[in-house]
């Protein structure tokens, strides 16, 4: 099995090359934005209570997605040949639940890390922002949602790089490029 933890910060790909990963390697991919902002459009209470917090561009409490994911790893099909987590872990306690979670499931994962400019991170974003409808694509939120990334989800870096499993990968480039980065890394994993 090839598991993936990808992060970086908002704008800095990980929707994206999470596609392009999905389709070369067949593997599953879970965005727990994806998964919260389908709870909003629910419309259930706990809905509107996330939204509160992701419009103004904060986390949801770390034990609210620990759930999210013991339940997604729990049903995971017999025949899955991997999975990509999309913006899971965001905080040093997330990383440290993960890790027993992965042990419970006898899992093990790499962390694909996509380091991008500040600069070209808001520009993505206030792109996006034009058509995605997302309540936190505007610049005030764009500027908090980077801040709460560098206060509480970077430092996940040195977790990973301790554990020994971190490939940091250059995300300032282009799509494909970006690509041929992480496509090499898991050639490389995957032959260890
Ligand atoms: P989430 O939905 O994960 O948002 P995010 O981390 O802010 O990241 P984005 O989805 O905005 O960006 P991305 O990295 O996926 O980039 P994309 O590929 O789209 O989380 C939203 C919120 O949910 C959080 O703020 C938080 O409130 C909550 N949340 C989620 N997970 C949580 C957790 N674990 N704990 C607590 N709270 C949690 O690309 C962006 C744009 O750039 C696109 O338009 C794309 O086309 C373009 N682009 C991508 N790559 C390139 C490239 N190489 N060159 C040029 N353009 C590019
Ligand atoms: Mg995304």
């Amino acid at each position: 099995m090839l598991n993936i933890i990808l992060c970086g910060a908002p704008g800095s790909g990980k929707g994206t090359q999470s596609q392009y990963i999905m389709e070369k390697f067949g593997l599953q991919h879970l965005s727990t934005g994806d998964v919260l902002r389908a709870e909003i459009a629910s419309g259930s209470k706990l809905g509107v209570h996330i939204d509160a917090l992701i419009s103004r561009g904060n986390l949801v409490p770390d034990d609210m997605m620990y759930g999210v994911i013991d339940n997604y790893l729990r049903n995971l099909p017999k025949d899955c040949k991997g999975i990509i987590l999309d913006g899971y872990p965001r905080t040093v306690p997330q990383a440290e639940s993960l890790t027993e979670l992965l042990k419970k499931y006898k899992m093990d994962a790499i962390m694909i890390d996509l380091l991008v400019d500040e600069q070209l991170l808001i520009q993505r974003l206030i792109e996006r922002g034009k058509v995605s409808g997302r309540a936190d694509d505007n610049l005030n939120t764009i500027r908090h949602r980077i801040a709460v990334y560098h206060n509480q989800t970077e430092p996940i870096a040195h977790y990973y790089l301790h554990h020994g499993n971190y490939c940091p990968v250059n995300g300032n480039h282009s799509v494909e490029d970006v690509f041929l980065q992480i496509e090499g890394i898991i050639k490389r994993e995957t032959k260890k």
